[in-house]
């Protein structure tokens, strides 16, 4: 006596088809589950078997075997709790549509079907495999009904579930809320921001092409006000962009009813003591850490001084790839993180070094500390270096004099510009395996940033002057091929070089 029921199961933001065979035999009573499952699905037996009972089921006084296949991928969660009960409570008969309907849902021992993680991804990989109909928890429908084309059942019991599969009640298909994916509006404008032309040009020029900014100055001159507002002058999420990180939220657990999709870019801002699993991801059950939550965001890391230095060194290699590798015992888990880079530091510890009204009080060794921490082969990855002076006053006369009514360049101006630049990047890179100009290889940049004789005179000169790096060098022509793009210009002008090499210049820490 045979039955089967499909589900899925998750590896990292991947989810996997699984079919879960169930098995009775005549013997010693007996539950055993097999196939690579976890502690958690292993603990399902204790669960199961006072749910079915507590909804008027039979558990079999027999020996019943759960197989999950196929049998050599490591299998993970709470969610296999419902397709394991049904097998059993379905033993002899087939469940309704079994080739095209999938379950997933953990099981309370009063039969109640609980919400879980990841529910979005799972249903993503049974729509390929698929499946039609998906009977899922209540309280993840919401964030499933981003996908159009699979009906979802909603159940908060597991006698529902039951009476679904066994065709003897009609199905209550979710019907999707038109207005499901608003998360709420911004009042941030960069309109707010008095003065920093150079350093709002600098964000402008970093967010056009994807780079990664690094903004450092004495206390209160507004690092962490201009960062709060980098998100706004992103261009909107695509669709695909949405379902992709609300797929990440789910898995992280990070989903509400209020806002179960994700329809605004992401800003994640996380707190100097935050340990490395924290900020990569990882865990025995690997959970996406602050970069991979800010994929397609912007990853903030206010106070850079104050981090550990081994977890800033840890973001090297995600930042260079785009992606984050965890090794498991049987598979590589892979989280993405394609994140948009801004750091805020101050020049020192106490940071006043700058500020020619104050004194700073550090020691020379502090000094010294301080910068090799900060100017480490973490910050060499980041694009632009920039230094953010105190408010001019020449700026705030010109805000405070009713008179000229000077009007800061607001957030809506800034994204158009951006808009702008990024669909030429989207148009020529048509193909490429890059998509903006922060990503592109040593290949792109000797196809797509071509200087003239003067523009590579400068670039040679500014090379011995400033000291750089092959890296800093191929910084220099990314930056220098997105101030053209923002500006329209198909060449890159001297110009545009001359501006690029303003970002790239040090700041004497
Ligand atoms: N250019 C500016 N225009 C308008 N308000 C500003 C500006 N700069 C700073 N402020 C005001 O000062 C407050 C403090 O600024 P902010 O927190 O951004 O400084 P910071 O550079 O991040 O300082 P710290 O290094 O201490 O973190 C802001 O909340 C804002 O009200
Ligand atoms: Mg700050």
């Amino acid at each position: 006596m045979l039955t089967k029921v499909r589900t899925a199961t998750l590896s990292g933001i991947r989810g996997y088809p699984v079919t879960v065979e169930t098995d009775l035999h005549s013997g010693l009573p007996g539950f055993h589950i097999v196939g690579l499952a976890d502690t958690t699905i292993k603990e399902a037996s204790r669960r199961i078997k006072p749910a079915i009972q507590n909804c008027g089921g039979r558990f079999p006084a027999e020996r019943v075997t759960v197989n999950l296949v196929p049998a050599g991928r490591p299998k993970e969660g709470s969610h296999f709790d419902l397709p394991i009960a049904l097998g059993i409570m379905m033993l002899g008969s087939e469940p309704a549509d079994p080739e095209h309907t999938a379950y997933i849902g953990e099981v309370s021992l009063d039969g109640t079907i609980n919400g879980v993680r990841g529910a979005l991804p799972l249903a993503i990989c049974l729509r390929r495999a698929g499946i039609k109909n998906l009977v899922l928890p209540v309280e993840n429908a919401a964030e499933v009904s981003i996908l159009e084309d699979i009906n979802l059942i909603p159940v908060s019991h597991l006698r529902e579930a039951a009476e679904y599969a066994a065709g003897t009640a009609v199905p209550g298909i979710y019907k999707r809320k038109e207005n499901a994916a608003v998360n709420g509006k911004s009042n941030l404008d960069f309109s707010q921001v008095i003065g920093q032309e150079s350093v709002k040009r600098a964000i402008l020029v970093g967010a056009a092409g994807n780079h990664g900014i690094l903004m450092m100055g004495s206390p209160g001159c507004g690092k962490t006000m201009m960062a709060r507002r980098i998100p706004g002058i992103l261009p909107e999420l695509t669709y695909e962009e949405k379902v992709e990180i609300t797929g990440i939220y789910s898995v992280a657990g990070l989903l509400s009813p209020e806002n179960p999709i994700i329809t605004q870019r992401p800003f994640r801002s996380p707190h100097h003591n935050i340990t490395q699993t924290g900020l990569i991801g990882g865990g025995t059950r690997p959970r996406p850490g602050e970069l991979s939550l800010a994929h397609r965001g912007v990853l903030f890391l206010d106070e850079m001084g104050e981090f550990d230095a081994k977890v800033i060194d840890a973001m090297r290699q995600p930042v260079e790839e785009g992606v984050i590798r965890i090794n498991r015992n049987l598979e590589e888990v892979v989280f993405p993180s394609e994140v948009m880079m801004v750091i805020a530091a101050n020049p020192c510890k106490c940071g006043n070094l700058w500020d020619s009204r104050k004194m700073c009080t550090c020691s020379g060794r502090q000094l010294e500390n301080y910068r090799r921490k900060l100017m480490g082969p973490f910050a060499d990855r980041i694009d632009i270096h920039i230094k953010v002076n105190p408010v001019d006053k020449e700026s705030l006369q010109r805000y405070d004099n009713p008179a000229i009514g000077m009007k800061w360049e607001s957030t809506e101006e800034m994204r158009d510009k951006v808009i702008r630049a990024r669909l030429v990047q989207t148009e020529r890179y048509a193909g490429e395996p890059f998509g903006c100009n922060g990503q592109l290889d040593e290949k792109g940049i000797r196809r797509y940033c071509a200087l003239d004789s003067e523009g590579h005179e400068l670039m040679m000169a500014s090379y011995e002057r400033l000291g750089l790096s092959m890296r800093g060098y191929s910084k220099i022509l990314r930056m220098a091929r997105t101030i053209a793009d923002i500006e329209g210009s198909e060449n890159i002008e001297t110009d545009h070089v001359a501006e690029a090499l303003m970002y790239r210049v040090d700041l004497k820490i």
